[in-house]
């Protein structure tokens, strides 16, 4: 019977309630052993009525066979397979071993875990437990976890309980304290069943806390106290378990230490492991009398997982190993067959080190890359040192990758060194550690690791080589890509393969771009589409789609770029390929935002976030931190600007991203200037100044000059305006393109007067920039205010307040509206945009629902629930006014853009147009 938690049943019902009228809940229950977890749970179950209930719960000795959790747990629901998007439930038919399939990427499962909870909750409103999640296979938790931070307005309610310190995965959480001395003392009598002197119930409350299983436990009918009292109520009350099951006779304690070594509570297992080992199970009956153990026809459950444990530890060592040589022996699944094999072992074992092995290899197939992780882990560990030790410690490694542990990599990998690792494998893992560094962030860590290995082994050096070239771009370091570029192209056999070619092409075009040869380059990168094209192989792999858009996009040859980059972002949504998701993700963004499209690129920015965080990816969240806080800096949201911007100076410090901190310092500058803080805006424009001449990067594009020159002229500071304006000039002037001439002009306009305006709005004629024209023309308006042309001063005002407002640039169209007000006009403050009414993830379901899409399709495509998406369309509905998708698309297509067509280029560019030009590094805008 529960007593109190007044507070948490409110919770549980809300939850309930919630789930019935089909709006999602999830909480999570975090506390110690015995505090009551599962009598929650209990509760939440018996007050749901009229829902369907689908339950999981975690037990130790089953926590590494993979996805046993999630099996147990959709089991009742897999008739909804069907009505899923199929590529998801064959991600899911393939993991829970319902049918043979191939490797995905991990969330793969968890996309296709919120589909099927969402089919099922159409039917009825479902209550989802989860009991000691922290002993849940890991797959299986990933994929629940990832479902539950998903769920929004379908019928479903989900509850974990866990032991607090689990890690509670930014889910809602409760954590539970114990009951209070009022609540204490009514269990303790209604145990007792008789009223209870206060004295004993309060000596007994102060010991214990209010542990509800503490207070059952530790205190004997009596009220004797037998407890521990300075130990955790881990310790205490295994040890008042441990006192029981010494009491009781031999054959049921060796009965229960194997039920105990078993864990699941299959009695059907056990039976044939009890006649195994000479074990009577019908001595259980003494430990059942004990409160131990509750048996079944089918099942047995311990009272409470610390009798279990308690039970487990009492054995001998000795006995434990027998119990589990039995349990392997008899008949049952490989895998944990596996298990039980190694937890007989003493020292090496190739019996259980094999069999590991092919758990291992089992679980990696399913996609249950933790699981896999851990049995090769175990397997190498029953291995002597040697080669066959090293492969497997590779192998846990590789698979911890996949599945996102990132911290255990290293570790594992240096452990492979030191176990023996011979050529090939010492270059696998030296290849996956670089790899690691490049995703993870540290990226000329990655450029050191992978140039290194690619000089032990020619034949491998390329793809290497091509990766240790991609990471100098995020460090900023032009001069080191371009050497590592053409050790990839120069590593090329006459045999190499067509992936081999393309990433030494793709390498060393981009490389040659960065470093300025733009022509020389923009061919190789066009030979690296080719291949990409010619090839089935290479031609649906997302990621290798999204690096050959780069290249394009950093020629400016959008129309091509774009292409690619789409197919990239469809390919990861239709296989569930999150992990390369935010990479495309932020490729895309860049591109609306350096166009006129910024609540769109907000919109996919906030995606690439989120996904970047969830995936533990360092690199691409940089990326989407400073692009997002370019966008802000621009709509003047402060808040929203300085708190991205921060995130992604802090990253891309202890990272090494210097190319995000450009992005970010560029951010922070503009806001400060758009803000009219002219001090602050030079401060910053010179850290980014500094940040370029220790990397050596000359590129006009990067250059902060226009900005400080505008700066510097306000603080009157004309000489040091002039001085900088002397040294741009000769560089924009040798790369000879438009869009940094352009704004070259404008700054003599800005010392010199309205021949350099006119000039630069030639120039910028030239470029799809819009932002970079409104500020030439608001400047060139200032200008001639002051020379007292009022009446042309207000017809460039107007043009740029009309522009800025247009792009929902709020600062720069107040600075507008302002000059114009100083040449007596008044201008009145537009409306915001009906775009920027919406929430990004709102914006994102109207783009995606806009394509023409169902919304099952669209549902699959953003890993949503149908409910959820159709909820986000209401709302986007009611806030632009409108009824229909035909009239949401019209609103989302807006005025035609103005930057479809491609810019042809004039000159071999210098870029890298990737940090300041167009897409995908101009400037947001
Ligand atoms: N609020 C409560 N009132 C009465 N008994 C409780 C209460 N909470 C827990 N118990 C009892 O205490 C014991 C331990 O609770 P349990 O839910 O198993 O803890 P946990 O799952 O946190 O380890 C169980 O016997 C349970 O019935
Ligand atoms: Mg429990």
């Amino acid at each position: 019977m529960l007593m109190g938690r007044v507070r948490e049943r409110a919770r549980i019902e809300q939850l309930l309630a919630g789930a019935r009228l089909g709006t999602s809940g999830v909480l999570v229950l975090a506390g110690e052993p015995g505090i009551g977890k599962t009598a929650l749970l209990q509760y939440a179950v018996q007050r749901a009525d009229g829902m369907a209930v689908l339950q999981a719960r975690g037990v130790e000795p089953e926590a590494e066979v993979p996805f046993g959790g999630l099996l147990a747990l959709l089991r009742p629901a897999l008739g909804e397979l069907g009505e899923i998007p199929a590529p998801q439930a064959g991600a899911l038919r393939t993991a829970l071993a319902l049918e043979a399939g191939e490797e995905r990427d991990r969330f793969a499962i968890g996309a296709a875990t919120l589909s099927l909870l969402a089919a099922y909750a159409e039917r009825q409103p479902v209550l989802v437990t989860i009991d000691d999640a922290h002993w849940l296979d890991e797959p299986s938790l990933a994929a629940v976890t990832f479902a539950a931070r998903r769920l929004l307005a379908d019928s479903a309610a989900v509850l974990i309980a866990t032991r607090s310190g689990a890690g509670e995965a930014s889910l809602p959480t409760l954590t539970l304290d114990g009951l209070d001395r009022e609540t204490s003392a009514a269990v303790l009598e209604h145990r007792a069943g008789r009223p209870l002197e206060s004295g004993t119930a309060n000596r007994i409350f102060e010991l214990t806390l209010g542990n509800p299983l503490a207070l059952v436990e530790l205190a004997g009918a009596t009220g004797d106290v037998v407890a521990d009292p300075p130990l955790p109520v881990e310790t205490s009350v295994e040890r008042a378990f441990g006192r029981r099951i010494e009491l009781l006779p031999e054959p049921a304690r060796r009965a229960l230490a194997l039920a105990a070594a078993e864990g699941a509570g299959d009695l059907g297992v056990l039976q044939r492991a009890a006649a195994e080992v000479g074990v009577d199970l019908a001595a259980l009956d003494a430990a059942e009398q004990a409160g131990l153990v509750m048996v079944s026809l089918s099942a047995l459950a311990f009272s409470h997982p610390l009798a279990r444990s308690a039970a487990y530890r009492s054995a001998s060592p000795a006995d434990r190993r027998t119990a589990h040589r039995a349990l392997a022996a008899a008949p049952g699944d490989p895998d944990r067959r596996a298990w039980h094999l190694a937890a007989a072992a003493i020292g090496p074992d190739a019996e259980a080190a094999d069999a590991l092995d092919a758990a291992g290899r089992r679980a990696r197939v399913r996609s249950a890359y933790a699981a896999a992780s851990a049995s090769f882990e175990r397997a190498a560990r029953l291995t002597d040192a040697g080669p066959d030790r090293a492969r497997r410690l590779f192998a846990a490694a590789e698979a911890a990758w996949l599945a996102g542990q990132g911290e255990r990599v290293g570790r594992l990998l240096d452990e492979a060194i030191s176990s023996g690792a011979q050529d090939a494998l010492r270059l696998d893992i030296e290849h996956l550690r670089g790899h690691a560094a490049l995703r993870s962030g540290h990226v000329m860590q990655a450029h050191d690791i992978l140039s290194q290995a690619a000089a032990v082994d020619p034949a491998r050096a390329v793809v290497m080589l091509a990766e240790a070239a991609d990471a100098c771009v995020y460090a900023a370091r032009p001069e080191p890509m371009l050497r590592a570029a053409r050790g990839a192209w120069d590593a090329l056999q006459p045999d190499a393969d067509e992936r081999q070619r393309f990433f030494a092409s793709l390498a060393l075009g981009t490389a040659l771009i960065y470093n300025g040869s733009g022509e020389e380059g923009a061919a190789l990168v066009r030979e690296a589409v080719e291949i990409l094209e010619r090839s089935d192989a290479l031609s649906g792999d997302p990621r290798l789609l999204s690096s050959a858009a780069l290249g394009p996009l950093w020629l400016r040859e959008r129309a091509e770029g774009r292409a690619l980059v789409a197919r990239a972002i469809a390919s990861a949504r239709g296989e569930g390929a999150l992990g390369a998701l935010p990479f495309s993700l932020w490729l895309a963004a860049r591109d609306a935002a350096t166009g006129d499209r910024w609540a769109v690129a907000e919109a996919l920015y906030e995606e690439a976030i989120r996904l970047a965080r969830e995936t533990g990816q360092g690199t691409s969240l940089s990326a989407g931190l400073a692009g997002v806080a370019c966008v802000h800096a621009r709509q003047g949201r402060v808040e929203d600007c300085r708190v991205h911007a921060a995130e992604a100076l802090a990253l891309t410090e202890r990272l090494g991203l210097g190319f995000f901190r450009l992005w970010a310092l560029d951010a922070l500058a503009e806001l400060e200037l758009g803000l009219g803080n002219v001090e602050e805006a030079v401060a910053r424009l010179e850290e980014k100044e500094q940040l370029l001449a220790e990397r050596g990067i000359e590129d006009p594009d990067v250059s902060p000059v226009p900005e400080l020159v505008e700066a510097l002229l306000r603080l009157h500071r004309a000489p040091a305006a002039r001085q900088r304006l002397a040294q741009f000039a000769g560089r924009a002037e040798a790369k000879g393109q438009p869009w940094a001439l352009a704004r070259l002009a404008r700054c003599s306009g800005m010392l010199g007067g309205s021949p350099g305006f006119e000039r630069a709005l030639g120039l910028h004629a030239l470029t799809p920039d819009r932002f970079e024209e409104a500020r030439t023309r608001l400047c060139h308006g200032e200008w001639l205010r002051r020379a007292r042309r009022r009446v042309e001063a207000r017809v460039e005002l107007r043009r740029a307040l009309e522009m800025f407002d247009d792009l929902g640039a709020a600062p720069w169209a107040d600075r507008a509206r302002l000059e114009l007000l100083a040449t007596g006009e008044t201008a009145r403050r537009r409306d915001p945009s009906t775009l920027d009414q919406l929430t990004p993830r709102e914006l994102q379901v109207a783009l995606v629902l806009a394509e023409g899409q169902t919304t099952r399709e669209a549902a699959a495509k953003l890993f949503l629930s149908p409910k959820t998406v159709d909820y986000h369309l209401r709302k986007v509905y009611r806030k632009l006014g409108i009824s229909s998708r035909a009239a949401l698309a019209d609103v989302l297509a807006g005025p035609p853009e103005k930057d479809q067509e491609p810019i042809p280029m004039r000159r071999p560019s210098t870029e890298p147009t990737v940090a300041r030009s167009n897409p995908p590094g101009g400037r947001a805008g």
